[in-house]
């Protein structure tokens, strides 16, 4: 279910798109959903519709673990108006697990239980009890079986007082579940067309409603305000900081890291404070991450240092645009490293230093203010403060080479396409718009003048 509006957000993006760990709401559910190989996901989309029809399709139209198909809801007449689009696509046969798109940390292995309590024949509800049940449907009992689910708003205050809520989630046989969704009517406090009355119609025929209860809250919490969010957000990334920590990382502080997709570890990893990954990052052995770094789909050598302040944005993981860093290399402070930077063992890039769709081979370094694009750089080569590679003609991007040894002088432009032959030399200052020979001394700036006895012109009265 995801075409409700969400309006405590008081977004213009629909809920269920607004991210949780850098990935959409919806996006968390739909992979807990594809954990489970189901034969079909049905996405019920109302609010935002196409929108959120999209982004899913973007994330995971091609997703060969389930066939995808949307519904539209349209108006949002409640959670049972909202399953009962989908019944033209759900076949006769097998369970309905009915998910909330809001409710994005929900585990596989819960909803396995849950599907294993409905053993294709029971309603399997999923139930929490909390301290405070204030705004959920109350679960009603008569010994082990459940009678009935009452929503908030019809509740008794003797009702008020039952701590059991429905999740919102259910597995369900589909057969039973078309009879009773065709039952349902909107005779209640909110007009609505109620998902929850189902389990009146269950009790009624004579089919079995077990509550599937659970201990861990976070799997259940909704999100429908900004607090929520944030709140589940940081509760998602002490759960991943725990986890790193149990694998031996060592994070300077657990409550400051944030984990926007997935960080492999080594062993003797530490991790400084306020430290962003994104994508798919992974630190070798002995990595050391400074304070303030933010890391994108990056693979990071053994032993490498990344120093505080340090901005490496890799393209997608596994494409030519990641970032590989390699073992021994040390990068930063201030450093950024871009799509396509592949930087080989003990290579130093230093501070202000910025690299794109370039290689630097083993030993090279950059230490001071420069900027490297479409460069492929040599063993070794030294490359000086302040000098750059001038990759775009205003049209074209163009290639430099700079060949093994090479010692490019402080503030160069090297105007591409160009090559600097091995061992060569340029001297600092120079501007340079043609290949160098190998072993040469290259200079390209005027000569040095002096004039003796300079007067410098002075102020008359
Ligand atoms: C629902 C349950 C309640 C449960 C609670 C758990 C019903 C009637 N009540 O209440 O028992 O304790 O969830 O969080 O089911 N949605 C649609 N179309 C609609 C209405 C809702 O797609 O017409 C979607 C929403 O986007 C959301 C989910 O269904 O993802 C739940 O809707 P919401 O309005 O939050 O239901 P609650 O009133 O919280
Ligand atoms: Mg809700």
């Amino acid at each position: 279910m995801a075409a409700g509006k969400g309006t405590r957000m008081k977004s213009k993006l629909p809920k269920v798109l607004h991210l949780l760990a850098g990935r959409a709401l919806l996006q968390h559910v739909m992979d807990t959903a594809a954990e489970l190989s189901a034969r079909q996901v049905v996405v019920i989309s109302g609010h935002g519709a196409a929108q959120v029809e999209a982004a899913v399709t973007a994330a995971m139209g091609a997703d060969p673990r389930f066939d995808l198909q949307f519904v539209r809801q349209e108006p949002q007449l409640g959670t049972g108006h909202a399953v009962q689009q989908a019944l033209p696509v759900l076949g006769d046969d097998g369970v309905v697990l009915v998910l909330s798109g809001d409710v994005p940390l929900m585990r596989a292995e819960t909803l396995q239980q849950l599907i294993a309590a409905c053993a294709g024949t029971r309603l399997a509800l999923l139930t929490i009890d909390f301290a405070d049940p204030t705004g959920y449907g109350r679960i009603m009992r008569r010994g082990d079986t459940v009678q009935a689910i009452v929503e908030q708003k019809d509740a008794s205050a003797e009702q008020r007082a039952i701590n059991e809520i429905y999740s919102g989630i259910m597995a369900v046989p589909a057969a039973p579940l078309k009879r009773w969704l065709a039952r349902l009517d909107n005779k209640n406090a909110q007009s609505e067309y109620y998902l929850t009355d189902i389990v009146k119609f269950a009790v009624a025929d004579g089919v079995e409603v077990v509550a599937h209860k659970i201990a861990d809250a976070l799997q259940v919490e909704g999100v429908n305000s900004p607090l929520q969010l944030a709140d589940l957000e940081r509760a998602y990334q002490r759960r991943t900081a725990l986890q790193l920590m149990e694998h031996g990382v060592r994070l300077a502080d657990p409550a400051r890291l944030d984990v926007r997709g997935s960080l492999q570890c080594g062993q003797d990893v530490a991790i400084d404070v306020n430290c962003v990954f994104e994508g798919q990052v992974s630190l070798a052995d002995d990595v050391t991450v400074g304070a303030n770094c933010v890391i994108s789909n990056a693979t990071i050598g053994a032993g490498a240092v990344i120093h505080p302040f340090t901005h490496i944005e890799g393209g997608k993981f596994g494409s030519k645009d990641a970032v590989e860093v390699g073992a021994g290399a040390l990068i930063g402070p201030f450093a950024r490293l871009r799509p396509g930077a592949k930087l080989g063992t003990q290579v130093h890039v230093g501070n202000f230093v910025e690299i794109k769709n370039s290689s630097l081979a083993d030993g090279a370094k950059a230490n001071h203010l420069a900027y490297l694009g479409d460069a492929t750089v040599g063993e070794r080569v030294n490359f000086g403060a302040g000098s750059i590679t001038a990759n775009y003609d205003g049209a074209f991007k163009h290639r430099t080479i700079i060949e093994a040894d090479v010692h490019i002088g402080s503030n160069c432009v090297l105007i591409a396409p160009l090559t600097i032959g091995a061992s060569g030399t340029v001297g600092g200052g120079s501007t340079l718009t043609k290949d160098t020979p190998a072993g040469a001394l290259s200079v390209a700036r005027a000569r040095q003048v002096s004039i003796p006895n300079w007067k410098r012109p002075q102020k008359t009265k």
